[in-house]
């Protein structure tokens, strides 16, 4: 049977139906899996919030979010009506029992329609502290018990700290089985991320390479260009290492770090990534000063246009602690990558946003070659890009033509744009199609988020505690605090950038 024959009868519950989230990202991709085929002919999505709508002025509202965020633009007419028919909203107080009832009603409607008993997936795109309450009230409804056809799916923050992580972990695990709870980390999503285990254990001539005696370092940057936006209040009680580094870098560290599964099955996968993870070494006082720094962005020029400095933004504290930039270096301490640093930074308002991984290899034993021939030389890395641009560079070196023996740096590129012609799904499209599908594969197991936040623990402790006497220490549009330089300077590398052409950044 094809995955598509497998989906049975699927009924959508959106808590957050008039936010951000659905706006932009859950509404889109479920229209575009259904111009795809990928929804079965009985589905229904009931959405709820807060704000007084009927039907019909809910579905006028998302098909003006699907017209400026679906990567297919706007919508077609008909195939516009053929699926908002299938949209409903409720307002709704999320504290209120009578909401629930409500939706066991909606629910069981739905079944006596379609004469089949349908998978229920209650998708969390509220704030945090919803999380229990929503939770909760499934469970005195009666909503929850069912495992085999009701999924939960509960977008981040999971958790403020490794204390409120493990409490919701308790909370959840009273009233769900771990394979009805979906913990989103977007990332894993992404096509491009997904490739990277495909990359490294679909080819038999990496893993020779993949290791301490091949690999000098690893740096995986996530930098954005764009500032706080409407979103002050969410972040400042948050910041760069809690809202991007406990979740998709280390995600994306585990990716690149971990041993190979024994099969694709969603915790073969997850028990490898949890392996990393517990392997990484654990901060003390001492490693919180020198590996780990945090910036946070002052005003500057963007694109010719001024913008605030961090503690100017709208919803932000004028005197505000929170770093919007961390850098930080790790070890994982395990027989594979011993004594080989993985170099993490991410932060916003910087000059470009870019996401890429780079494996730095050792240089090569001995240089036979006269040192003019090799002006420009760079020892082999290898550049997964993540986003914008979508690809993977293989850095060698290579004689350039001519009579003389030069060598200069070429890539070797795999490029999704130039390689496929069909359009890249969105994250959101795979991950909402996987809750489906039943497939935890890409989702976040309890005791990956833990052990997440265990090993950050320190560094937050020690930021939260020591208030840094220099923000703002860079300016909107660079690349981050000079600390952020020295930290890998230090060592003898410097952070690398996109496009590689940029010489200066190369
Ligand atoms: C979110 C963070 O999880 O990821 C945001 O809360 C961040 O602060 C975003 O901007 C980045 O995601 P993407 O897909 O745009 O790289």
């Amino acid at each position: 049977m094809s995955n598509k024959e497998k989906i049975r009868p699927t009924i959508f519950v959106i808590f957050g139906g008039t936010g951000d989230l659905n706006a932009r990202k859950l509404a889109p991709a479920l229209y575009n899996l259904f111009l795809d085929g990928w929804l079965p002919a009985q589905f229904a999505i009931l959405s709820t919030g807060r704000t007084k709508l009927t039907d019909e002025a809910f579905r006028d509202r998302v098909r003006e979010d699907i017209n400026k965020f679906s990567r297919r633009g706007k919508v077609k007419a008909e195939k516009w009506e053929e699926f908002s028919q299938h949209m409903t909203y409720q307002v709704s107080d999320l504290n209120d029992a009578a909401t629930y009832t409500q939706f066991g009603e909606h629910v069981a409607q739905h079944e006596a329609e379609w004469n089949a008993a349908a998978q229920v997936i209650y998708y969390l795109a509220v704030s945090p502290n919803f999380f229990p309450i929503i939770a909760r009230n499934l469970s005195e409804a009666k909503l929850a018990e069912d495992p085999d056809r009701v999924r939960i799916v509960i977008e981040k923050p999971f958790g403020h700290d490794l204390e409120t992580a493990k409490e919701l972990n308790d909370l959840l695990a009273g009233i769900f089985q771990e394979r009805q709870i979906y913990r989103i980390d977007h990332y894993l999503g992404k096509e491009t991320v997904q490739n990277i285990m495909a990359f490294r254990f679909a080819n038999a001539i990496l893993e020779p390479l993949w290791n301490r005696n091949y690999i000098e370092h690893v740096q995986i940057s996530v930098t954005e260009q764009l500032g706080m936006g409407e979103r002050g209040d969410y972040y400042d009680g948050s910041g760069a290492l809690r809202d991007m580094i406990q979740n998709h870098l280390l995600q994306l560290l585990c990716l690149v770090a971990m041993e190979p599964p024994v099969g694709f099955e969603a915790d073969e996968v997850r028990n490898r990534k949890v392996d990393v993870l517990r392997a990484m070494r654990r901060f003390g006082p001492e490693e919180v000063r020198s590996a780990a720094v945090r910036g946070q962005y002052g005003k500057g020029w963007v694109e010719g246009k001024e913008v605030p400095g961090y503690r100017e933004e709208n919803k932000v504290d004028p005197d505000s602690n929170t770093e919007t930039f961390a850098a930080i270096k790790f070890f994982v301490d395990n027989w594979r990558w011993q004594g080989v640093p993985f170099y993490l930074r991410t932060g916003k308002r910087l000059h470009r946003s870019a996401s890429i991984i780079t494996i730095q290899f050792k240089d090569v034993p001995h240089l036979i070659f006269p040192t003019e021939s090799a002006e420009a030389w760079h020892q082999n890395r290898l550049v997964i890009s993540i986003q914008p641009e979508m690809s993977i560079r293989l850095q060698v070196q290579a004689k350039r033509p001519g009579l003389d023996m030069v060598l200069n740096r070429v890539d070797m590129v795999f490029d999704y744009q130039g390689t496929y012609t069909n359009d890249t799904p969105e994250a959101y499209e795979t991950l909402l199609l996987d809750t489906m599908l039943g497939d935890q594969t890409l989702f976040m197991r309890g005791d990956q988020v833990e052990a997440a936040w265990d090993l950050i623990m320190p560094i937050l402790n020690a930021w939260e505690s020591k208030k840094s006497m220099n923000f703002p220490n860079y300016s909107a549009d660079s690349w981050g605090p000079e600390i952020a330089e020295a930290l890998i300077a230090r060592d003898g590398f410097h952070w690398f950038t996109l496009p590689l052409t940029d010489k200066k950044e190369c």
